[in-house]
Formats: C-alpha cells, sequence, structure tokens
C-alpha cells in the first residue's frame, strides 16, 4: 500500500522530483486535465514543490504517496492570496498515476488535504476541474464537494475543442462532510 507524507524542504531530493515529473508527465500524455497541455519540465515540477514546500504552515499543504521509492500520487491546496479571500484554500492539483488510479489512493490523499485544511482552519475549499472528468466528479461529489457554478466551454486542451470548467466547493464549518 502506499505511503502518504508531506511535502517538505528535506523530501525535495533529485529522485523525487523526477519521479513526480515522470508520474505528472504520463498522465498529462494520457489527456488528464492537471492544467497543462504539454508535460511539465523538470524545473517547473521543481519550482512547483519546492514553492509549497517553502511556504509557512497554513499557507499550503501538499502530499505525495509513494509506494516502492516511486511516486504514486501527489496533491496540493494552497490558501487564497486575496487578502478578502484569506479564509479558504484551493485544491490546485490532485493526481495519481495511471498504474494506482482506482484502487483508492486519490480518495485517501484527497481525505489527507481535507483533514490538514480542518486542522489549520480553512473554511471552504475550493476546487476546479475540467467537465468531462467523470472520476473526479464522482469522488469530489461523495465526498461532499457542491458544484457552485459552471462556465461552458471554457477550458481550450487542443485546437477546436471546449469543454466546460466546473467549480465546487466543500464547506468545512459544516460537521459533517
Ligand atoms: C481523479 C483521480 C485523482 C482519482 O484517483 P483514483 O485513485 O483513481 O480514485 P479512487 O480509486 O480513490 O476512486 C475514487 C472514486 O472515483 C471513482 N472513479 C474512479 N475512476 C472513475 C471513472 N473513470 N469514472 C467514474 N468514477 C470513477 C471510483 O469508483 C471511486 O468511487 P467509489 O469509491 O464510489 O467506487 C485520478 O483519476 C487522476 O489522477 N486523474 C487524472 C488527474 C485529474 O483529473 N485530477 C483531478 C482534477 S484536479
Amino acid at each position: 500500500m502506499a505511503e502518504l507524507r508531506m511535502v517538505t524542504a528535506a523530501s525535495l531530493t533529485e529522485p523525487f522530483i523526477v519521479s513526480l515529473t515522470q508520474m505528472l508527465g504520463d498522465l498529462v500524455r494520457e489527456g488528464a486535465a492537471l492544467g497543462w497541455t504539454e508535460p511539465p519540465s523538470f524545473s517547473e515540477v521543481a519550482d512547483m514543490v519546492e514553492n509549497l514546500a517553502a511556504a509557512p504552515v497554513g499557507e499550503t499543504c501538499a502530499v505525495i504517496a509513494e509506494e516502492e521509492l516511486e511516486v504514486a500520487g501527489f496533491g496540493y491546496w494552497r490558501r487564497y492570496q486575496r487578502p478578502t479571500h484569506r479564509p479558504h484554500a484551493d485544491l490546485e492539483k490532485l493526481a495519481v498515476r495511471p498504474t494506482s488510479a482506482g484502487s483508492g489512493l486519490g480518495r485517501r490523499l484527497l481525505h489527507h488535504l481535507i483533514d490538514q485544511a480542518r486542522t489549520v482552519g480553512i473554511e471552504q475549499l475550493t476546487l476546479d476541474f475540467r467537465g468531462d472528468n467523470l472520476a473526479a466528479e464522482h469522488l469530489y461529489l461523495s465526498e461532499g464537494f457542491k458544484e457552485y457554478g459552471r462556465l461552458r466551454d471554457f477550458v481550450a486542451p487542443t485546437a477546436g475543442r471546449r469543454l466546460d470548467k466546473v467549480f465546487h466547493v466543500l464547506d468545512l464549518r459544516d460537521s459533517s462532510r
């Protein structure tokens, strides 16, 4: 079973970043909706995780799942920067490598991210995903997220293709998930 651990400055070894770059690249090549149109480079992934690890406690939460020294899953949220939105955070990425998908790892990562958000007092956890992402939609709805908006034909993954952008929120002020 994959082990979950927080991304910290100490965890930012080259093999870790290589493995995460590989996982994210494989997903993007398969057409996963992670915000990239091309597989991210090593330096892009390194910048992302360095930035996450350097943030003060309560600003971000990044978690990885590892199996046999390879990254099997990754996700993070980031507190909103806008002063009027500071009580809230946005879950910017959640990803499980194709060979580990469907085994409950995405849900475990999500539980961890939600629990950490609750611990640091985040009030509302938002996220968005592409309208054709049925796995994500099923997962988020089953954890209590509610759709609060949808932009029709907003996402342009490839020339001539348009998909909805769907917005979900989990209100952590509720006692139930
Ligand atoms: C979305 C994602 C993180 C889910 O991770 P996962 O480990 O495969 O998900 P889990 O095994 O924890 O399954 C969670 C639920 O989704 C369901 N699910 C998984 N794939 C599905 C699919 N293709 N269609 C519908 N439901 C699906 C599972 O059945 C499960 O529900 P259940 O417990 O009611 O049976 C993973 O598919 C992924 O990385 N996708 C690419 C990146 C992405 O789209 N990220 C989300 C947007 S940021």
